[in-house]
């Protein structure tokens, strides 16, 4: 039986890993631009982790982990998300101590969910997590970082919607009120939805289901139940947006589907997108840290799909720079060739420049064919002639021109002209 790569996932292929590399590189200078540091957690975790830090009432938590038992009986899951991860971190090896605590993270992920476009069951994000302070004014930095993020691979057309979904003070208030308006709609609602209800109301504003989706739609909304403290948070954040130029739009729908939001949320969207819209998703979590058995400690963060990045990218014709190509293919016309060809391909590596030998033995006409299409710049032919008379038979493949050089010459030639 042939195996072919499990549902839901996908190879990077090398037409397209330099995509990869590139929106990487953008993320860690912008994530070094705004005092982010980077950490790498493991890839699976303790079960208890995610049941605890994103909630039980989440589609995440009771439908899409990826939970096995270890040798020993333990039950681990396949982090389907960073920030539980971070802040099990964060807590274990006490960097709380120095604040705030910013930190970034780029890797893969993984939820069972019904692969379509823009959705898979192993995707990557690129995150930040600023941990220790509770001002409004980190959640409007994290916002622009996530803003300059996208504007800085040319993404133009996106919208930062947000939202604020109170505190434990208020947040009773509004949930009272959700109970009671949906209970006058229990009849009309899933069996999910139901269950949801008496688990946590506020999920059933974000469900797909249709009818739900509709009988929503009319649900009270939380910023109509902020108390003093929440209100202010928010109203101070909008200012703060406005001040780095970042522009948003108030959602009140915005919900966000992991249980360890307080006060802000936003999402950052695309209607390029189709269906799975949303680019960017984060906002305050003041309770996870302790949640997971911690201290109290006060965060706020935002994860991108670097899929979804790359798919908007490609449908708005955004660049992601070159694919690197050699600079010098190396071209033996014969075995008895190789060494010497070998000798000077090993001389242009050592000098740091980019260089290959083809080894199939092809028609030259066609190997030229090939590479008038690449970015590569020299092709150095080696024969029986060129080794006889110490030389190296130059093919300059943008100028379609041929030059004979010493083969003394074989590293110098590139360098000078490299600096023309
Ligand atoms: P999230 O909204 O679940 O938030 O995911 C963030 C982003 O990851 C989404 O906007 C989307 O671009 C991408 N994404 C999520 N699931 C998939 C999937 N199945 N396939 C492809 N892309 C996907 C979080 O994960 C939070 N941890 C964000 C956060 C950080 N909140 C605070 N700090």
């Amino acid at each position: 039986m042939k195996i072919n790569v499990p549902r839901g996932t996908c190879d990077v292929l090398p037409v397209d890993s330099y995509k990869w590399n590139y929106i990487e590189n953008i993320a860690r200078e912008i994530a070094n631009r705004f005092g982010f540091r980077e950490i790498r957690t493991p890839v699976f975790e303790h079960t208890e982790l995610f049941i605890r830090g994103i909630g039980n009432s989440t589609d995440i938590v009771r439908k899409e982990m990826y939970t096995f038992d270890d040798k020993k009986g333990r039950s681990m899951t396949l982090r389907p998300e960073g920030t539980a991860t971070v802040m099990r971190s964060v807590l274990e090896n006490n960097l709380y101590l120095s604040v705030p605590t910013k930190l970034f993270y780029i890797g893969p992920f993984f939820r069972y969910e019904r692969p379509q476009e823009g959705r898979y069951r192993q995707f990557h994000q690129f995150g930040l997590e600023a941990i220790g302070i509770d001002s409004p004014a980190i959640d409007a930095e994290i916002i622009h970082s996530a803003c300059t993020f996208f504007e800085t691979l040319g993404l133009k057309e996106i919208v930062v919607q947000l939202n604020s979904l109170g505190c434990s003070e208020c947040r009773p208030k509004y949930r009272e009120a959700l109970v009671e308006f949906f209970e006058s709609h229990r009849e009309e609602l899933c069996s999910d939805c139901k269950e949801r209800l008496s688990i946590n109301p506020l999920r059933v504003i974000d469900c797909k289901n249709p009818n739900c989706k509709q009988i929503a739609l009319n649900a009270p909304v939380m910023i109509d139940f902020l108390c003093d403290e929440c209100k202010a948070h928010f109203e101070k954040l909008q200012k703060l947006l406005s001040v780095y130029g970042v522009d948003f739009k108030v959602n009140p729908r915005i919900v966000r589907g992991l249980d360890y939001y307080t006060r802000t949320v936003f999402e950052i969207v695309s209607n390029q997108l189709g269906a799975q819209d949303a680019i960017c998703g984060g906002g305050r979590y003041n309770g996870l840290a302790e949640e997971i058995g911690g201290k109290s400690l006060p965060a706020v963060g935002f994860a991108a799909g670097i899929e979804r990045t790359i798919s908007l990218m490609t449908k708005c014709g955004c660049s992601f720079g070159k694919e690197p190509t050699p600079k010098v293919i190396v071209i033996p016309l014969d075995d008895s060739c190789e060494e010497y060809s070998a000798s000077i391909l090993g001389k242009l590596r050592s000098a740091k420049i980019s260089s290959d030998m083809i080894y199939a033995k092809k028609n030259l006409k066609k190997i030229f064919k090939e590479l008038s299409s690449s970015e590569t710049e020299y092709a150095y032919v080696i024969g029986a002639d060129e080794i006889s008379a110490n030389k190296i038979s130059v093919k300059l493949l943008k100028e379609k021109n041929q030059v004979d050089i010493p083969v003394s010459d074989a590293v110098n030639f590139v360098s000078v002209r490299g600096n023309c």
